[in-house]
């Protein structure tokens, strides 16, 4: 057996390309390695999102580099890939900069890694494949799927036709593109068989889904959500990232009315202030955005809601920042992803006159705090709830277990070290920063509890 070692940065979509990538290896006689030490190939699944994550990628090459070196005197071989959105945004560029590299390839081109080794082998010299052929793609990766516990990642769309202006990913995802149910509905069912029980559903716009149903038709996401919590075993159902604008009426009706759909949405406004949504290109306004989240909870008033949000995006004043705290302060969200406005190459933003450095941090600060402020309010108010745990894997301690609450909140408890991959309901006992301890609710009568 030859040995593989994947690195994944950035988002969820590229978790899900590192393992379908492994999934493709493995009839090649691939098996996945802890560590890049001795492995015979090393993938680096890139995210070009962000001026830091981008940046890892070349230190870390240099530090390949030398482990390929010491293989080849040792009278072996490493194969280097830059695979993600940084091998879309950069192509050859990453192989004059870093000769070690052997082959690039981008999101969308994945699929064709094989016969980019062969080439390789039998050429020697570099490769690169940076098309869209993302129909191709997915029709030719492998039915064949590899799991890693009772929950599991399925992308059902890629690439954004919104061009935000801050946004680098119509450009290397390229453009819209959803998969067929029929095609998606396969995959489930065999993510279920093998004992995945809560699945999360994928795509850089997820909630603009419009894949080919097997009546022909377009389907909305809420359509494909129905027809996948049918699938026996799969309790569980996620889907991110949406954008605002394309949250219909139908997919709101399914928080309401599927009970597999969890109770959590993940809904990126990025600024509360309409002069900025504007300069970024979101497509809607802040009162659009506050009368959606109305809607939503109206629909599922339990909804833990979570949010991107960027500051510092140029022309951003005071008081657009004060907007965008008022919003925070107005919305009261669960849990949040914040950034300092990053300029990505070959976005209109980048051009524009940028915010200084400290005013971002300190707007960053400031707004981190509410918004950490809010997620621990959020979760003392589950001390002394019951709610069901979907538990995943072992916790630190012995016969602990860690799963996830509907609100996707981590949760650990004691003596359930049998219970996972099982669905079972505790009671919430104490909340840490990050996550909440629990008792299972029926110690003595766990087997009548769990599903
Ligand atoms: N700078 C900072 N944050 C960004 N994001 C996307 N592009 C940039 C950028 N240029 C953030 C957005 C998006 C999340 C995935 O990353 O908030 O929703
Ligand atoms: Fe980027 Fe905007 Fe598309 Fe999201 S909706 S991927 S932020 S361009």
């Amino acid at each position: 057996m030859k040995k593989l070692f994947i690195k994944t940065y950035g988002c969820q979509m590229n978790v899900y390309d590192s393992a379908r990538m492994a999934d493709l290896l493995a009839p090649l006689g691939y098996a996945p390695a802890d560590a890049p030490d001795a492995a015979d190939m090393v993938i680096l699944n890139t995210c070009h999102i962000r001026e830091k994550a981008s940046d890892k990628v070349y230190s870390e090459l240099g530090k390949l580099k030398v482990l390929k070196e010491e293989k080849a005197e040792a009278g072996g071989k490493m194969l280097i890939a830059v695979a993600g959105c940084v091998a879309q945004a950069e192509g050859a560029e990453i192989i004059k900069r870093q000769g070690a590299v052997d082959i690039v390839v981008g999101p969308q081109s994945y699929h064709r890694l094989p016969e980019l080794i062969a080439r390789i082998n039998r050429d020697k010299g570099h490769a690169l494949d940076t098309d869209f052929p993302v129909e191709e793609k997915f029709d030719t990766l492998p039915e064949e799927i590899g799991t890693n516990g009772p929950t599991a990642f399925l992308t059902v769309q890629e690439g954004c036709d919104k061009f935000c202006t801050f946004c680098v990913v119509p450009y290397t995802r390229g453009a819209e593109y959803s998969r067929p149910v029929a095609q998606i509905e396969r995959e489930a069912r065999k993510l279920a068989e093998k004992g995945v029980r809560e699945i999360t559903l994928l795509g850089q716009n997820v909630n603009a889904f419009n894949g080919e149903g097997p009546d022909g038709e377009a389907w909305s996401l809420a359509r494909l959500v129905r027809k996948l919590a049918a699938i026996e075993g799969l309790d569980r159902i996620r889907y991110t990232t949406s954008h605002p604008r394309d949250m219909s009426d139908d997919l709101i009706e399914a928080h309401r009315d599927i009970e597999a759909l969890m109770p959590y949405l993940h809904l990126p406004v990025q600024s509360g202030s309409d002069r900025i949504l504007d300069g970024m290109n979101r497509q809607h306004t802040r009162d659009d955005y506050l009368r959606l989240v109305e809607r939503i909870r109206a629909a599922r008033p339990d909804i833990a809601l979570s949010s991107d949000f960027i500051v510092g995006f140029p022309g951003e004043t005071d008081k657009d920042f004060a907007d965008t705290m008022r919003l925070v302060r107005e919305v009261g969200y669960a849990s949040h992803f914040s950034f300092k406005y990053s300029p990505r190459p070959g976005t209109p933003a980048s051009t524009q006159k940028q915010i200084a450095e400290d005013v971002k941090a300190a707007r960053l600060e400031e707004l981190q705090t509410l918004l950490f402020a809010q997620q621990r309010a959020f979760n003392e108010a589950c001390e002394g709830m019951t709610m069901n745990v979907l538990f995943e894997k072992p916790g630190r301690q012995a016969a602990q277990a860690i799963g996830r609450s509907p609100f996707l909140q981590p949760v650990h408890a004691d003596d359930a070290a049998g219970l996972i991959g099982k669905i079972v309901p505790v009671t919430i006992e104490k909340v840490f920063p990050n996550s909440l301890s629990a008792r299972l609710l029926h110690p003595s009568r766990v087997a009548e509890a769990v599903s």
